[in-house]
C-alpha cells in the first residue's frame, strides 16, 4: 500500500512537470507585444531609411529638420539609436516619441523628455560618476546609459501594467 501511494506521488509529479514545462518556455519565447514593436520598428525604419537614400553617411543635421543632440553623426547611425537602442531600451516603437508623418516635430511629450533624459545621463556621468575620488580612476570611467535605468520599460520604477504582479522597486 505504501509503495503505491508513493508510486502515485511520483506519477503526479512527472506529469505536471510535463504539463508546466511548455506552457512556460511558449509564453516566453512568444511574446507577442515584442514581436508585433519589433516589425512596427523596422517598418518606419525602413521607411525613413527609403526617403533619405543616398544621404545615409552624410551628418545627420545635413539629412534630418531637427538634430540637437546627434550633430555630427551621420544619419544611419541616429536611426540606428532610434531603432536598436532607445525604443528598445523604453519598450515601445517610434510613435510613442514622434508624429510619424512629420518626423521632425516635437509635438509629443516624450520626444522632449528624451532630450531632457540625455542631458541627465551627461550630467550624471560627467559631473557626478566622472568626479567619484574611489570609483572613478584614471583607467576606469564607468558611465550609466538609457538600459541602466530603462531596462525594456518606459516607466522604470512603476509596478509594469503591461505585466500585472511584476513588482515596482524597493521603497527604501
Ligand atoms: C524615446 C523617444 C524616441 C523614440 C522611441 C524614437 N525617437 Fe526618433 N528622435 C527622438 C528625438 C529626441 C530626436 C531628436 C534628436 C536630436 O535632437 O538630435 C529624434 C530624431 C529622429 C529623426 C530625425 C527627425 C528630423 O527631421 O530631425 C528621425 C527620422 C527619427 N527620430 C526616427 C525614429 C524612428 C524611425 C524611430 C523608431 C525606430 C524613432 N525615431 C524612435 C526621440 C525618439
Ligand atoms: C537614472 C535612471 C534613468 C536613466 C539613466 C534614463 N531614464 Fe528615462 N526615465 C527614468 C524614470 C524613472 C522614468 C519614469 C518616470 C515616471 O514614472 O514618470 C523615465 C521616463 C522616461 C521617458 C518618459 C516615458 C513615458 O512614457 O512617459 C522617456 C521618453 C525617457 N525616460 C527616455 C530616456 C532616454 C532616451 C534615456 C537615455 C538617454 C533615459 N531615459 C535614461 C529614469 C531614467
Amino acid at each position: 500500500m505504501k509503495k503505491w501511494i508513493t508510486a502515485l506521488f511520483a506519477i503526479t509529479a512527472v506529469v505536471s512537470l510535463v504539463a508546466l514545462t511548455p506552457s512556460r518556455v511558449s509564453t516566453k519565447s512568444a511574446d507577442p507585444r515584442e514581436d508585433s514593436l519589433a516589425a512596427d520598428r523596422a517598418k518606419y525604419t525602413k521607411m525613413v531609411k527609403e526617403a533619405i537614400a543616398g544621404k545615409e553617411k552624410l551628418p545627420a543635421e545635413e539629412v534630418f529638420k531637427n538634430i540637437k543632440i546627434f550633430k555630427g553623426q551621420p544619419a544611419e547611425a541616429v536611426l540606428g539609436i532610434m531603432e536598436n537602442r532607445w525604443s528598445k531600451t523604453l519598450g515601445v516603437s517610434c510613435n510613442h516619441c514622434h508624429n510619424v508623418k512629420d518626423w521632425a516635430s516635437e509635438e509629443k511629450h516624450d520626444h522632449q523628455i528624451a532630450r531632457e533624459m540625455v542631458a541627465m545621463v551627461g550630467k550624471i556621468n560627467d559631473d557626478l560618476i566622472a568626479t567619484m575620488p574611489s570609483y572613478a580612476t584614471k583607467d576606469r570611467k564607468p558611465r550609466i546609459g538609457c538600459s541602466t535605468c530603462h531596462r525594456g520599460e518606459s516607466h522604470p520604477g512603476r509596478p509594469n501594467v503591461a505585466r500585472p504582479g511584476a513588482a515596482g522597486p524597493p521603497r527604501n
